[in-house]
């Protein structure tokens, strides 16, 4: 059998597997890891929209040993939380995001790629993907330059919160670290106009203090720090590979296409999770209460009865934007259309500067994560 839970960086084609289950096994109990498996394009979607599927916790009772400031971050992110405190922390998380100012996103990577190309080379991955999402979400904000370096040294721990386990090390950091996070973070947001207001846009959020709208303002603009590294790095990381292959370079309409496309073929976040909180009936399976379950979206993706010629990586097919890379339902990825903008403007950047871009590596190694499929590195040549 096939595995369910597995390290991207043990797999050469996760999609062989995919392809295997939709076919054998669409909703798949793994008796071993005690885990549902959904694989087909029309249950993920309905797992994402029942509400008797929650976000299940993350370091229960504090397990994990989160400093105090660590915890008040993770306890308040909306993309961890579930009833009326998701629906106040999403509303705050998206009204931090509507007031993100637009910035010169060709200045930003045009400074990384010239600090960072020695002999025409790059490796794509370290000196732009993992830096130019949480820079622009940075500077969108107004902080300052030694500030967004602090966040950008730091972010890649910080991420690692977000993991349902954590080893020593990990904790160990985090730790280190969310104390100045939260009050530059903190001061930054203080210093914003809206900042003050922000209370009375806020709807049900009248039984709680603005002590308590403030601290989970400030968390949740560090979540979408957090939310745009590994994500941001995969579509830029996995878009530009897929475009040097195809070929798919020649206008920008070419490359945003190519940028859908690829969130829908080679997608960097393979799966969520669910818990159960009542049963649920899906096709001829009962997933109980209290049963976990994951939601594999690059399978979805891949669905024929959803996408026709599946396998095939073409950008004209009519539906690639409805691929579930962004998830769907009330925990949908409030950064989808900033997050396609951004990488093609990025991508375009590229093509548009550099007249020969080529892969110096063919055998591209991924990182040792079960849920997001990210290159380690890429290098390439830019003439
Ligand atoms: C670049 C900036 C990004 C930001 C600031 C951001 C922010 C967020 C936030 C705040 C949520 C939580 C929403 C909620 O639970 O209420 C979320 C969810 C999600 N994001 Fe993003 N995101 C970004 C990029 C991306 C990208 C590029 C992808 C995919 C490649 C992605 C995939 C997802 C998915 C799958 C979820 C839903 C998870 C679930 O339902 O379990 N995000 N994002």
């Amino acid at each position: 059998m096939n595995p369910t839970l597995f390290l991207q960086s043990d797999v050469s084609n996760p999609y062989l597997i995919y392809k295997t289950m939709l076919q054998n096994n669409p909703v798949y109990w793994d008796e071993t890891n005690k885990i549902w498996a959904i694989y087909s394009y029309e249950d993920c979607v309905s797992i994402l929209k029942n509400p008797k599927a929650e976000i299940p916790v993350v370091n229960a009772n504090n397990e994990q040993k989160l400093n105090k400031k660590a915890l008040e971050i993770l306890n308040n992110l909306t993309r961890l939380s579930n009833g009326i405190q998701h629906e106040i922390s999403k509303e705050i998380a998206m009204l931090l995001f509507s007031k993100m100012k637009s910035v010169d996103i060709n200045l930003i990577i045009s400074q990384l790629i010239k600090s960072y190309l020695t002999e025409n080379k790059i490796d794509w991955v370290n000196s732009v993907c993992k830096k130019l999402p949480v820079l622009v979400i940075l500077k969108s904000f107004g902080f300052e330059e030694k500030d967004c370096d602090f966040f950008s040294n730091k972010i890649e721990s910080l991420v690692k919160i977000m993991l349902p386990q954590k080893i020593e090390i990990q904790v160990n950091s985090i730790n280190e670290i969310s104390e100045a996070i939260f009050s530059i973070a903190e001061k930054q947001l203080s210093s914003l106009h809206f900042f003050e207001s922000l209370s009375s846009k806020i709807p049900n959020s009248n039984s709680l203090s603005l002590d308590e709208i403030k601290t989970i303002s400030v968390s949740n603009l560090i979540g979408l720090f957090i939310q745009s590294f590994d994500a941001g790095r995969g579509i830029l990381s996995n878009s530009l590979l897929q475009i040097l292959n195809n070929k798919t370079f020649s206008s920008k309409m070419e490359i945003e296409k190519s940028v859908i496309e690829t969130l829908r073929f080679d997608s960097p976040i393979h799966n969520t999770r669910r818990i159960a909180v009542e049963d649920i009936s899906i096709g001829e399976s009962l997933i109980k209460k209290d049963d976990l379950i994951l939601v594999v979206l690059a399978s979805a993706n891949l669905d024929s009865e959803k996408f026709e010629n599946p396998i095939n990586f073409n950008i004209e097919r009519s539906n690639n934007n409805e691929n579930l890379t962004f998830g769907i339902g009330g925990h949908m990825c409030l950064a989808k259309h900033f997050s396609i903008h951004l990488a093609t403007e990025a991508l375009c950047f590229l093509f548009d500067n550099y007249k020969t871009i080529q892969l110096l590596e063919n055998n591209i190694q991924y990182e040792p994560m079960i849920n997001a499929r990210l290159p380690k590195a890429i290098w390439i040549s830019l003439q």
